[in-house]
């Protein structure tokens, strides 16, 4: 830190400035005279994607061969913090070896709309889950002495526009949707770098926003390394400095450097704004800017672990018995992804994947291929294909979205696959009962024959290892575990973000507000064609004992919940067991429920496990946009366990006493209903109905008359029932002295 502030002294404006822009694409700028090296960053984060020559961020140019793991949309269904920790430290290792500082991801923008071009490099359309898993990614490749930079902050969650667009969203969905994914990674992982978005958020620029960089990033939630702008994000150079953008990339734009220098002689910019900056930048520069002797890139090892990986991403979304294909029958595998897979997206995280090879390649001769159709739309006669599918104990169809449907840089149009492979998919269906389709997509497709196929099983786009992996699931010699981190509408249209997606020529409002993926599905009881959380095995599990610490806390205090799961299938497999809260309380508008804890565990035929989870006071919370805060309402909430976000197996009910109760104050405007839903003032109004209780003339009136009563009684304000009560004055200021004092104390 000294050395660095002493070297920050001897640094003249020029090259202070300087320093807060990159020398080139890729790198940032080193002053030989005061030993400060100029350091490599480079994308990924899916595997290293680093380029030598020919620099660019749209994946055109070549990189150096390296090993594509599954994007996050894979990753994500893993549900397994351990798994996404170890590939961190495999990226982190070759990002040593290559001499790269830091790796351009996670990018752990949440996927509003599955049109998202970019929705195979994000997580999920949960924040939670989004954060557990880029947390554990971040913590695996920073154990390497490498930084990370966690991206696109914020609310990046379309690619048309993107480097105009404003996301016109609410503070209470930024806080509780489109945050907390980077809160948590920043919170508890301590990333090196978070680089800035392109778009606005609700006017203002990512790049020049004061209150996310240094408001909401630095001051709120602690960060301490540098904020990067994305690839040509800066708008205005000085402001974005002012509002905490530390270094602009790429390099190349000296004017910018001269604005920064002149607004500080001009007094116009402090020079300590300047300072600290250079300071951010040199912290990380020389931490993670260190050569890592040792360290070694081990292409052949590192593609064994992206097949293991892979093999634990994968979803199984049906099966009729047709999985696990059993060996020695004959097979007849269609499409030519079954020789050259659809294994990652387009755009900047594209890697040069050094080890790429299909199932086919996996398989022995019991296996017939036929190409069919090709990724881009040709095909062949469909008349041998339809006899040897007769043929055949199983036809596996290989099917996906080709590359130009989803990339970075625009988004998709429709949820479609190409109908070439939707009419391949029936014909085959009309020859054979054991039609299994594996998918190679970066997000959720429509599947109009899914009533007619015997099983699907997800590959998402599973890295260079998708084609092993697969063999590996179709044939049991791996256990499907995966579990969907979004949800598969039935149609386009479903999606709560539809009326909104991508919005007008400069805005697009976030009309659904909190309610994102399943926040919405599950609230409205929506019909979907395969829900959040889910995903099948080759085995079973059963849930029992569903246990929490306490039936009734104190907000802030923390609950332990535990529940058995056991394995009451015939094979060995890994169980993701969820936990969502469900606020009964009312106090505020929320999602029916929300996820907010899961473990994966693996079981052997028989075996049963205790799964523990701990609550805290943000389990239960949800952001005030009045008291600018999180809060947690008193009352009820619901404790469910599940195996997915539509199949919860257990569940209990517990009191949250919350010192966060907004100071209570009665008054003419009090309604009956907030009376009675305080236990103080409850008592209060049952002593006085009691007294007034006003003619009986129930017997009279139909059920609707008298639920209209009931309605109008519990909305009326306390100045209404002086009326209908035809109470006096010294009655009325005795009834709301009386509550007020029955409050006090609290
Ligand atoms: C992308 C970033 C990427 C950068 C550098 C941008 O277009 O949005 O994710 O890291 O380019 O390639």
């Amino acid at each position: 830190m000294d050395k660095i502030k002493e070297i920050i002294g001897q640094l003249t404006p020029e090259e202070k400035a300087g320093l807060c822009s990159g020398a080139d694409f890729w790198h940032t700028k080193g002053v030989e005279r005061l030993g400060i090296p100029s350091v490599m960053v480079s994308d990924g984060p899916h595997g290293l994607r680093k380029q030598e020559e020919g620099a660019d961020h749209l994946g055109i140019h070549d990189s150096i061969k390296a090993v594509c793991f599954p994007a996050a949309c894979a990753t994500a269904c893993s549900f397994d913090r351990k798994l996404l920790y170890s590939m961190g430290e495999i990226l982190g290792e070759e990002c040593a070896a290559e001499n790269v500082a830091v790796l351009l991801g996670p990018a752990v923008n949440i996927k509003r709309s599955p049109l998202c071009g970019r929705n195979f490099e994000y997580f999920s359309e949960d924040p939670f889950l989004a954060g557990e898993l880029s947390c554990a990614l971040t913590k695996g490749i920073q154990s390497k002495g490498v930084g990370v930079s966690v991206k696109h902050f914020a609310a990046n969650n379309q690619e048309t526009r993107r480097m105009t667009v404003s996301a016109e969203v609410s503070e209470r969905a930024l806080r509780e949707i489109y945050f907390p994914a980077f809160e948590t990674v920043v919170k508890q992982a301590k990333p090196k770098t978070v680089m800035c978005s392109y778009n606005k958020i609700n006017g203002v620029y990512s790049s020049e926003n004061p209150w996310l960089l240094n408001g909401i990033l630095r001051e709120e939630w602690g960060f301490d390394g540098f904020v990067v702008s994305d690839w040509y994000a800066v708008s205005d150079r000085v402001k974005g400095l002012t509002a905490g953008l530390d270094l602009e990339m790429p390099g190349g734009n000296p004017e910018n450097d001269e604005k920064i220098v002149e607004a500080v002689r001009e007094g116009r910019l402090e020079e300590s704004v300047v300072d600290r900056a250079a300071e951010n930048i040199l912290n990380v520069v020389f931490s993670c800017g260190v050569k890592k002797e040792g360290a070694v890139f081990d292409r052949e090892k590192d593609h064994a672990r992206a097949v293991e990986i892979e093999e634990n991403c994968a979803v199984l979304l049906k099966n009729g018995g047709a999985l696990p294909l059993k060996e020695g029958k004959k097979v007849l595998f269609v499409g030519e992804f079954a020789e050259k897979p659809r294994f990652q997206g387009g755009g900047s995280s594209h890697i040069n994947a050094f080890d790429a090879r299909g199932a086919l390649d996996f398989v022995g001769k019991e296996v017939g291929y036929i190409c069919g159709f090709k990724a881009d739309g040709t095909e062949e006669d469909k008349g041998e294909a339809l006899r040897l599918a007769k043929l055949s104990e199983a036809v596996v169809v290989f099917a996906g979205l080709p590359d130009n449907y989803e990339s970075e840089g625009y988004d998709r149009k429709h949820l479609r696959l190409p109908d070439v492979q939707n009419e391949w998919i029936e014909a085959l269906c009309g020859q054979n009962a054991n039609v299994v389709v594996v998918l190679h997509n970066g997000a959720p497709v429509e599947m109009p024959w899914r009533g007619r196929v015997n099983a699907v099983l997800e590959m998402y786009l599973g890295g260079e290892g998708v084609g092993e992996a697969c063999v590996n699931l179709l044939y049991g010699k791996a256990e499907p575990s995966g579990r969907l981190a979004e949800t598969f509408p039935l149609r386009l249209e479903d999606n709560p973000s539809y009326l909104n997606f991508p919005g007008d020529r400069e805005t697009v409002k976030y009309s659904e507000d909190i309610f994102v993926g399943y926040r919405y599905y599950d609230s409205k009881a929506q019909k979907v064609l395969f829900p959040f959380g889910y995903g099948l095995s080759y085995t079973r599990f059963a849930y029992k004992n569903l246990e929490v610490s306490a039936s009734e806390i104190d907000a802030g205090t923390l609950l332990n919940v535990r529940a058995d799961v056991e394995n009451v299938g015939t094979r060995k497999g890994k169980e993701v067991v969820q936990l969502y809260v469900a606020d009964k309380t009312e106090e505020a508008v929320r999602p029916i429920h929300e996820l907010k804890g899961f473990e994966k565990i693996e079981l052997a035929p028989g075996e049963c496990k205790t799964v523990s989870f701990t609550l805290d006071k943000r389990a239960f919370a949800y952001y005030d946009e009045k008291s600018r805060d999180w809060r947690c309402p008193e009352g009820k909430f619901e404790i469910q366990i599940g195996r997915s976000s539509r199949d919860i197996a257990l569940k209990t009910e517990i009191f949250v006493r919350s010192p966060d109760q907004r100071k209570f104050i009665v008054d003419g405007n009090t309604t009956v209903e907030q009376l009675f839903l305080h236990p103080s003032t409850k008592m209060v109004m049952k002593g006085l109905l009691a007294k007034f209780r006003p003619e009986k003339s129930d017997g009279k009136m139909g059920d609707s008359d008298k639920e209209m009563m009931r309605a109008a009684y519990l909305q009326a304000p306390l100045r209404t029932v002086k009326l209908a009560l035809n109470m006096s004055k010294e009655q009325y200021e005795g009834l709301l002295d009386a509550l007020n004092a029955s409050l006090k104390g609290e």
